[in-house]
């Protein structure tokens, strides 16, 4: 429904946040700084050689063979006892020694971000720092929740509850953030006993194989972490069904979870864990107290950044009638400054707000999809795209749809829908939870009773009032979703590490 002047005096209007305020809108290369408050000036400043992405290239790890994969299976189990006897504190100490490694070789994991991965330094340099926050947070996590505790109670006995790591996890993580998901994923379920299987998207091999160096000499055993590359279609689907896999954690598409489900129902050996963090149809909700201002440097990097390559990015923008003609006309100013560029090309690196997507099938898939929707759907803008580009790119386009019932499949890309709103706003949470994905929700409006009215109803598990909706920080906004987005718990999260754990009671009668 629209704001009255009664629902205002009923619950006095949040005043305009300071990062709003003055104009012009932070796109992100001139952005301060990005949501996940990187001081990207500062950022330059401090690491001069970032200006260069032209890191050389290592080469890519080679395939492992189907029987490779099953005997790096057998060998990580072979080694799981010993890792998990290793003390507590030792596995912490690699994390955090990681962690230190990483952040020193900045640079050069920036250039391979953008190279193999396409993304921009700001991009690039925000995920770096994401993978040393995973490194940190999961060795305190642990260090404070994964020791012994002694359960007193009114048995007379003595009670304790032991966490041991479960077996080898194989942990398959997608190409978006071929860093940060891959190293969370695996620092995660190292530091709770496991041995892993690391299996990184096909696309982006080299950056995993680097992480995995780096792993190594920061003290993790070479028996503890393997890393086995290929397709998911052979390789990925030998290391889920083989009988040694104790859990998995996989980071990808909705489709692909649903299989890995069924592969490990269906094969020998014992019930497993699955850690799933799949896609979303992900809505951004704009009532009429909005400040357009913000709503439109919300959507544009929520819906753009990493070319919409991110899980949490904004799908689907549903704007009150009253202020829909007013902030589509300020996306679509929005939208014609945003700079498409390469990355790795250094003398602009800093400048390019949006990189190429990830390779030609990506392109491909995406370009069919937007030929649809120009058929389909009203166009509202579209960011202008180089000619040089235009086979790797695919410009920021937005399209107004009639309903919500028109959307479809999550498209993975920098593709906005935009629908109109009127009528009462629980009834268009009610339509967004029956899309049937859950990841993130942005909510603008000033009555701060509605943002939680909204959040309590919205079934998703990341709800962002009056900013973007991407680039969760780890620790303080743990992140993942519900639904179709996923089974949780949420990375970054104080519940993440207990479900890559076995638990043991040692009842003792003295
Ligand atoms: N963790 C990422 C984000 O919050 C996932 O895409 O944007």
């Amino acid at each position: 429904e629209a704001v009255t002047p009664q629902m205002l005096l009923a619950s006095p209007l949040r005043a305009p946040s300071r990062s709003v305020l003055p104009m012009p809108l932070q796109l992100f290369g001139a952005a301060r700084a990005n949501s996940k408050g990187v001081d990207l000036a500062a950022e330059r400043e401090r690491l001069p050689l970032l200006a260069s992405l032209a890191v050389p290239m290592p080469a890519a790890p080679n395939d492992t063979s189907v029987a490779g994969a099953a005997a790096a299976m057998d060998a990580l189990h072979a080694a799981q006892r010993g890792w998990n006897a290793t003390p507590l504190t030792e596995r912490c100490a690699v994390l955090l020694r990681a962690a230190d490694a990483l952040e020193r070789r900045t640079s050069e994991f920036a250039g391979l971000l953008a190279q193999e991965g396409g993304k921009t330094l700001g991009d690039a340099v925000a995920e770096i720092r994401e993978a040393v926050d995973f490194c940190r947070y999961y060795a305190e996590q642990a260090a404070a929740r994964l020791a012994p505790q002694t359960l007193p109670g009114p048995t007379g006995e003595r009670n304790e509850l032991r966490l041991h790591g479960r077996g080898v996890f194989v942990c398959i993580s997608p190409w978006n953030f071929p860093l940060a998901i891959f190293a969370g994923q695996v620092v995660a379920a190292l530091v709770a006993g496991n041995t892993v299987a690391a299996k990184p998207a096909e696309q982006t091999p080299r950056v995993a194989q680097r992480f995995v160096e780096l792993l190594h000499d920061a003290g993790l055993p070479r028996a503890a972490l393997a890393l086995v590359c290929g397709p998911g279609e052979t390789v990925g689907a030998t290391l889920v069904a083989h009988r040694r896999r104790a859990g998995v954690c996989f980071t990808g598409s909705t489709q692909v979870a649903k299989a890995i489900n069924r592969t490990l129902a269906q094969s020998a050996g014992p019930i497993v864990p699955l850690i799933a963090e799949t896609g979303g149809l992900n809505a951004m909700l704009v009532d009429s107290s909005a400040l357009p201002e913000q709503v439109v440097d919300a959507v544009v990097q929520s819906a753009f950044r990493s070319a919409g390559q991110r899980c949490s990015a904004l799908r689907l923008l549903c704007l009150h009638e009253s202020v829909a003609d007013k902030v589509l006309e300020m996306v679509a100013g929005a939208m014609a400054e945003l700079v498409c560029g390469d990355p790795a090309e250094a003398a602009q690196s800093w400048a390019v707000d949006v990189g190429p997507v990830i390779d030609a099938e990506a392109h491909a898939a995406l370009s069919r999809n937007i030929a649809r929707l120009e058929r389909e759907a009203r166009l509202i803008a579209r960011t202008p795209l180089p000619e040089r580009l235009a086979g790797t790119h695919i410009a920021p386009v937005a399209f107004e749809l009639k309903s919500i019932g028109e959307m479809r499949e999550e498209l993975f890309g920098p593709v906005l829908h935009v629908v109109r709103w009127r009528g009462a706003v629980d009834a268009l949470v009610d339509e967004v939870n029956a899309l049937g994905y859950g990841l993130t929700l942005g909510v603008h409006t000033r009555i701060d009773d509605r943002a939680m009215r909204i959040a309590e109803r919205a079934r998703v598990g990341n709800v962002y009032v009056n900013r973007n909706m991407i680039g969760a920080v780890v620790g303080v906004q743990p992140f993942g979703g519900e639904g179709l987005s996923g089974t949780g718990p949420k990375a970054g999260g104080p519940h993440y590490l207990y479900r890559f754990c076995g638990e043991q009671t040692v009842t003792v009668n003295t």
